[in-house]
């Protein structure tokens, strides 16, 4: 017989703060923690981004020193999205030796050997239409996509990135990847695969902070929030296809999805807190209604608490400067 109340009390064990933290389930360090970084070619100056309060496009030549400073105060790893100046209609800088992704790569691992480089590879802040791959009139046309793909994450796995992380939501970009990696000499190299990425509102700062040409939308090739179920077979697709590791995105609209795929696979399991995620906290923050650093902690202990062994989150730097 399971006992009740008056022998049941929870309370006895939130009668300290001491009680508390020995009965804690859930818990999170730096060691969980990626930094997405933007990064501008050609500029002098840090770039604030309006819609992202506290985030700043990094200018190529202060990349090193970034890297070092975020390396001292104790982040392990960065994802980097480059801000380009070399726009055409496929996005060849990405898989150009000089280009912009390979040079990021390069500078962050001169800069600091140990930190973990995540290079994120798609095409979207490198065509001048916007969309994340090769247009053929109106649509993306996946299957020509995922052989730029593969160019694109040799090229970085040659420049030093440790990990490729391919977020263009297009069909057998993973098993694409993997080949041309492994054709290549980088067998090694693991994929951290976006494998359930939704067509989500929350992306709006981020199209600001990588200066976006997009017009329209991605919903013909990422997911309609409204699916779970899908959600479930597009993660497993990926893994089936090679992936390392799986992520969702964003993350704490999508804490069920990532507690489905947690239990649907043995996988490491990412979650993305997105850039509107972070906005909503920040300006809410600023406007006085909520606490900022309370709300940030309560808002990624849930999302390791739905079951994500890692977070990419923009406020990995404000935790790592706290202390966490
Ligand atoms: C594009 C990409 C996006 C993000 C990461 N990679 C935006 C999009 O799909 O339009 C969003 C990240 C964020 O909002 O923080 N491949
Ligand atoms: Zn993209």
């Amino acid at each position: 017989m399971s006992s009740q109340f008056p022998e049941a009390r929870s309370r006895r064990l939130r009668r300290s703060p001491e009680l508390r933290s020995l009965f804690q389930e859930t818990e999170f360090t730096l060691n969980d923690l990626v930094l997405p970084i933007f990064v501008e070619e050609e500029i002098d100056d840090f770039v604030p981004i309006t819609s992202m309060p506290g985030v700043m496009r990094i200018p190529e030549s202060k990349l090193a020193s970034e890297i070092e400073r975020f390396a001292r105060a104790g982040i392990k790893s960065v994802m980097t999205f480059g801000v380009s100046h070399h726009l055409d209609a496929s996005g060849s800088d990405t898989w150009n030796e000089r280009g912009l992704v390979s040079r990021m790569s390069a500078i962050c691992k001169d800069a600091v050997p140990e930190m973990i480089v995540m290079s994120d590879t798609c095409f979207c802040e490198y065509t001048d239409h916007g969309h994340c791959g090769v247009m053929h009139g109106n649509e993306v046309d996946n299957d020509r996509t995922l052989a730029n793909l593969g160019k694109q994450a040799v090229a970085a796995a040659r420049a030093g990135a440790d990990v490729i992380a391919p977020s263009a939501a297009m069909d057998g970009q993973v098993q694409a990847i993997r080949r041309a990696l492994d054709a290549a000499g980088f067998s090694h190299i693991p994929i951290m695969a976006y494998s359930t990425k939704f067509a989500s509102a929350l992306y709006g700062p981020f199209r600001e902070a990588g200066g976006s040409a997009l017009k329209g939308d991605r919903k013909s090739y990422q997911m309609n929030p409204m699916n779970r179920r899908e959600a479930v077979r597009e993660s497993l697709l990926d893994e089936q296809e090679g992936a390392d590791s799986l992520m969702v995105k964003p993350a704490g609209a999508y804490l069920d999805i990532i507690r489905d795929i947690r239990e649907a696979s043995r996988l490491p399991v990412a979650a993305y807190q997105v850039s509107g995620e972070y906005a909503m906290i920040k300006f809410g923050a600023q406007a006085g209604a909520i606490d900022e650093a309370r709300v940030v902690r309560e808002t990624l202990g849930s999302i390791k608490r739905a079951g994500a062994d890692l977070i990419f989150t923009y406020f990995a730097m404000d935790l790592a400067l706290a202390g966490i």
